[in-house]
């Protein structure tokens, strides 16, 4: 058999599908200039650029090494060996990563049949213990969501000695999903950390800029996990001209959108479960052996990620790697329920 060809359509790791703005690449080769000085000691230009971006208080903002490093330095913050961390399974790779690092007990919760979180597996999960249940919303890998309606029904059953990660990741691809305003939220919910990334919707994962939006004593915690010198020049650069662009960004989340659906229509009209995505990326049901699936993409230089027994992530990326997608999936009879 033929070796499989070098993937070129890069779809396993819900990246943006388009190169940098403009405006941010030129924006980081003027930085570029002054890499011989340091940085802030402390990230306080760019906590507020966030801050004013998102309508907060400064001290209600901690940045880091993308919003992975942000929640890393949360679990550094709250929890203590022994302590135990509420997630759902599968979930972005970092949680479980985390509660090893931190030395919690990872309580992994399995989804939903309808590939969201279970919230009602997972609030019997909690006790005093718990430091931090994990809900992203989106969900990464599925793309579901909950209303906000929904959450804060859950949040109710958590106990205050809990703090609950919102993981906001996917958010600005999910146009038409309604919440309080953010400072709102946080006035509310003072256990509330609000989780958010310029890595997807803003295309600059390589640059690593996240951030955390919470009540303020919450946010010093974290800020007190940093390391100095934090955030770079490039990172700060790069995140000015990203949120000046926002009407370019809006434009180009439209049309990943209009390409998710493009999508998920055509792989549903070959009869794969696919369900349904706020998100930039694609879930689909496959329980069965994926190997035929994955050696069909393969064969088309198709990377995506495959979750045994369980399914299949796809990345929306631009038309031609998504026709190879739909392609390699038509060759394929998805496997009987
Ligand atoms: C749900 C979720 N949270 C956080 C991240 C990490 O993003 P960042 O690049 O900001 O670290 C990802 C990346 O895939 C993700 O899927």
């Amino acid at each position: 058999m033929a070796a499989a060809p070098a993937a070129r359509h890069l779809l396993a790791q819900n990246e943006h599908p388009g190169p940098p703005l403009p405006s941010v690449v030129a924006a980081l080769a003027a930085a570029a200039g002054d890499l011989h000085r340091y940085p802030d000691f402390r990230p306080q230009r760019i906590e507020g650029i966030i801050a004013d971006w998102q309508g907060v208080p400064a001290g209600q903002v901690a940045v880091g090494h993308g919003s992975a490093g942000v929640a890393l330095d949360l679990f550094h913050a709250v929890v203590e060996p022994g302590d135990n961390v509420v997630h759902s399974a599968p979930c972005f790779d970092a949680y479980p990563l985390f509660c090893e690092i931190a030395r919690a007990e990872a309580r992994a919760v399995p989804l939903g049949p309808d590939a969201r979180h279970d919230l009602a597996a997972m609030a019997e999960r909690l006790d005093e213990r718990t430091r931090i249940v994990v809900l992203c919303n989106p969900h990464n890998p599925t793309g579901t969501v909950y209303s906000w309606a929904e959450l804060t029904d859950f949040f109710r059953l958590v106990p205050a000695t809990a703090l609950i990660l919102l993981d906001e990741a996917y958010v600005d691809f999910a146009r038409d999903w309604a919440a309080p305003a953010v400072p709102d939220r946080i006035a509310e919910w003072p256990n509330l950390v609000v989780l958010r990334t310029l890595s997807k919707s803003h295309g600059i994962a390589a640059l690593r800029i996240g951030y955390a939006l919470a009540e303020e004593s919450v946010a010093q915690r974290v800020r007190d996990h940093q390391v100095p010198y934090a955030v770079n020049r490039l990172q700060e650069a790069g995140l000015l001209a990203a949120v000046s662009a926002q009407d370019e960004v809006d434009r180009r989340i439209a049309e990943i959108a209009a390409e998710r659906e493009r999508l998920r229509a055509e792989l549903l009209g070959l009869g794969w479960t696919v369900a349904p995505s706020l998100t930039n990326f694609l879930w689909v049901v496959a329980p069965g052996d994926q190997l035929p699936l994955r050696t069909e993409l393969e064969r088309r230089g198709v990377a995506v990620r495959y979750y045994a027994g369980q399914g299949i992530r796809i990345a929306v990326g631009e038309k031609d790697a998504n026709d190879a997608v739909i392609e390699g999936f038509g060759a394929t009879a998805p496997a009987a329920p």
